[in-house]
C-alpha cells in the first residue's frame, strides 16, 4: 500500500566530465535519463529530472519509498555505473570518481555519491528549489540556509508571517565526530552561528518548521575526503527548499544567493573563492577551474510529477551578484598561493607537504627568535 507521503531524492555524483573537471558530457545525462525514464515506466519512481552542476550530475527523483530507500540508491548507483560506462569509452576525465565503492552495499551514503532526501505530503502546491553546486564543499549551504530560515533581513516572513513567526530549527553535523546537534532559533541562534561559521567541520542536514516539525530543507553533507581518507573527488553538494505558505517564499530562498559567499573546494579542492550563481547553461567552471558555482532548479510538485524546471538564476536580478563574484574571484585570485585563498594546511585536498618536509626536516635548526 503506497504511503500518502512523496519522497524527493536528490542523488548526485561526478562519473567524468569534459574538458577536464569542466562539464558532464551529453551522453552521460542521456543515459542517466534512460536509466530513470525506465524506472519510471516500472513504476519503482513517480518522476525524475536529470540535471547537472559543472561536472556532476544530479538525479531529482521523487518515490514512494521513504529516504534512505534501498531501492532508490541502488537506482541512482546502477545509473551512475551506467554513466561511467559510457564516460570510460569516450575517455573522459576522472571516469567513475566518486564511485568509491566496488558494488552497491544498500545505501550510497559513504560510497562517493551525495545524498539529499526528504519525505512529506504533498501540499495542495507544492513551490520545490533544487539547489546544485559545483567546486565546492557541503559547508557552502551554511550561510544560505541561515539567511532563509533563520534572517529576517533575508526572510521577511520571519517577521511578518505569522506561520513562520515561530521560527525553525536546524539539524547541525559534526562532520568529523560524526554527531548530530537540533538547535532552535531564534533563541538559540548564537550558539547556531558559533558553528555554523566553521563550515569545513559543521552543516547543517535539515531545516524544519517548529510550529509544526514540517521538514522546510534538506542538504547532503557527504565529504568524500573524509569518507576515503585521502583526496578522492570534490563534495560539490545538492539541497532541496520547499517553499511559500508558511516557508519562505522562492523569492526569499533565492535572496539568499544575492551574495557571493567565498567557498572552500576551488582548484584541487584547495582553495576559497565566491560561489557564482549561475544559468543551468553557465554552470561551467572554467576560470583556475571556477569560480564555484550554483545552479537551482524550480518544480511545482503535481501528485509527485516534478513540474519544471524553472532555470531560477538565469534572471537579470543576478547579473550583480555575478560581477560581484568575479570581482572577488579576481582579488582572491591575485594572493596565489597565500592563505585565506589557498585553505589551511590540514583542509587542503592536494598536497606536497609530507615529501617536502621529509626531504627538508633535517634543515630546520633550533631557531632564535
Ligand atoms: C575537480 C576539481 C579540479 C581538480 C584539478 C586537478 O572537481 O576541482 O580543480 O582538482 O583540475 O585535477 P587532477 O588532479 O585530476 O589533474
Ligand atoms: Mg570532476
Ligand atoms: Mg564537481
Amino acid at each position: 500500500m503506497p504511503s500518502q507521503k512523496i519522497t524527493l531524492s536528490v542523488i548526485k555524483a561526478d562519473v567524468g566530465s569534459y574538458t577536464g573537471h569542466n562539464r558532464v558530457h551529453p551522453a552521460l545525462l542521456e543515459k542517466a535519463g534512460e536509466s530513470l525514464e525506465a524506472a519510471k515506466t516500472k513504476k519503482h519512481i513517480v518522476d525524475y529530472y536529470v540535471g547537472r552542476c559543472g561536472d556532476d550530475i544530479d538525479l531529482i527523483m521523487t518515490h514512494r519509498h521513504g529516504v534512505d530507500s534501498e531501492a532508490i540508491h541502488r537506482l541512482a548507483w546502477d545509473t551512475f555505473m551506467a554513466c561511467t560506462t559510457v564516460a570510460k569509452r569516450l575517455h573522459l576525465y576522472g571516469a567513475g570518481q566518486d564511485l568509491l565503492a566496488d558494488a552497491f552495499a544498500g545505501n550510497v551514503k559513504g560510497m562517493g555519491p551525495g545524498v539529499a532526501e526528504m519525505e512529506f505530503v504533498e501540499r495542495p502546491s507544492e513551490p520545490i528549489v533544487v539547489f546544485m553546486a559545483d567546486k565546492c564543499s557541503p559547508g557552502a549551504w551554511n550561510f544560505p540556509l541561515y539567511r532563509m530560515f533563520a534572517d529576517p533581513f533575508t526572510s521577511a516572513g520571519l517577521v511578518i508571517d505569522p506561520k513562520m513567526h515561530e521560527g525553525f530549527q536546524f539539524s547541525v553535523l559534526d562532520a568529523k565526530k560524526d554527531a548530530i546537534i537540533v538547535l532552535k532559533c531564534p533563541e538559540e541562534l548564537y550558539d547556531l552561528l558559533i558553528f555554523l561559521g566553521a563550515s569545513n567541520q559543521f552543516m547543517i542536514t535539515d531545516v524544519r518548521r517548529r510550529a509544526d516539525g514540517e521538514i522546510a530543507a534538506a542538504a547532503s553533507t557527504q565529504k568524500l575526503s573524509l569518507i576515503a581518507g585521502k583526496y578522492v573527488g570534490k563534495d560539490d553538494p545538492v539541497m532541496a527548499v520547499r517553499c511559500q505558505a508558511g516557508l519562505p517564499a522562492v523569492g526569499e530562498v533565492m535572496e539568499a544567493f544575492t551574495f557571493p559567499h567565498l567557498v572552500d573546494g576551488w582548484m584541487r579542492g584547495s582553495h576559497c573563492g565566491p560561489l557564482m550563481p549561475c544559468a543551468f547553461d553557465e554552470a561551467n567552471p572554467t576560470r583556475f577551474d571556477g569560480p564555484p558555482r550554483v545552479v537551482a532548479a524550480g518544480f511545482q510538485l503535481a501528485d509527485g510529477q516534478l513540474v519544471g524546471p524553472v532555470d531560477l538564476f538565469d534572471d537579470p536580478s543576478f547579473d550583480e551578484t555575478r560581477r560581484k563574484a568575479n570581482e572577488v574571484a579576481e582579488y582572491m585570485r591575485r594572493h596565489g598561493p597565500f592563505q585565506p585563498h589557498r585553505l589551511p594546511l590540514e583542509e587542503m585536498e592536494y598536497t606536497t607537504l609530507p615529501q617536502v618536509m621529509g626531504r627538508l626536516k633535517d634543515r630546520f635548526k633550533a631557531g632564535k627568535r
